[in-house]
């Protein structure tokens, strides 16, 4: 089966679903629903119990990268570079943006891509030139938050044209798509206007070419969520539930019951 290519979604003529994922068992449910498996640092704070995304390694992200691709055939799937991982240097940026393809199985990979930090155009130049399909991410880029916090940006009106400044700059500099987190609604529009390249937004409203929300948020599982997210189902009040109903039944006998054992001589 052909994967989603970054020309599909350049083509696609309806909003691209774009869903945050980090495990084979998830991207095999998801596959033929989603557009793009973005394989997120947010794994960090999400699955891994760190505080932020800043402390999730290269290696953990090839990893969850690997076994999203392993668990999917038809969505594209993206890894998402860790902290540090690049922008130090352009031939560092380009080796370990290579192994996502070479050795993770991923068909692109995301930069976040901030107006005053992160990454240099010229680093996303070489690694699109080198043929690593490049996705960039502008307005909240949580790896900056220890510097920025986790604020909307682009409310006021300088800002505002640096991220679209920077935009048009990624575009120039060969990326296939942006991602636009956490900006306000007018802003997404005013960026996908002036792109020819799809727009992906998170909490960047509904003017934008596709939408991204993190898996764990969507499905209800995770302990609160931002505003901007639709929680479409309670899986963290089924676990739960499940899991009492669980420890209940073996606390009180009634697990394992007759159909659960295995018998004598049968087997
Ligand atoms: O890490 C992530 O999951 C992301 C998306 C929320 C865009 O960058």
């Amino acid at each position: 089966m052909e994967r989603v290519s970054a020309k599909d979604l350049f083509e696609k003529d309806e909003p691209i679903v774009m869903v945050a994922a980090y495990d084979a068992a998830t991207a095999e449910i998801i596959d033929d629903i989603a557009d793009v498996i973005l394989v997120g640092d947010s794994v960090g704070n999400v699955r891994l119990g760190y505080d932020d995304t800043l402390p999730v390694t290269l290696e953990e992200s090839l990893s969850h990268t690997a076994a999203v691709a392993r668990g999917s055939e038809r969505a594209m799937v993206v890894g998402d570079m860790p902290f540090a991982s690049f922008g130090v240097s352009k031939d560092r940026s380009a080796e370990n943006a290579a192994r996502y393809l070479k050795e993770a199985g991923a068909g692109a990979v995301k930069l976040e891509t901030p107006v005053d930090g992160g990454v240099s155009v010229d680093t996303v130049r070489h690694l699109s030139q080198l043929g690593v399909p490049v996705m960039g991410h502008v307005g909240l880029t949580p790896q900056q938050v220890r510097r920025e916090g986790y604020a909307v940006q682009g409310r006021d009106e300088g800002e505002a044209d640096a991220i679209l400044e920077r935009a048009r700059e990624l575009e120039e500099a060969g990326v296939f798509s942006v991602v636009l987190e956490a900006v306000p609604e007018s802003l997404g529009a005013r960026v996908t206007e002036a792109l020819d390249v799809p727009t992906v937004g998170i909490g960047a409203g509904r003017a934008v070419d596709g939408q991204v929300l993190v898996i764990d948020d969507l499905v209800g599982m995770s302990d609160g969520t931002p505003s901007f997210v639709k929680e479409y189902a309670d899986v963290r009040g089924v676990m739960r539930d499940a899991v009492e109903e669980y420890a209940d039944d073996v606390r009180e006998g009634g697990f394992p019951a007759d159909e659960h054992v295995f018998g004598g001589g049968e087997g």
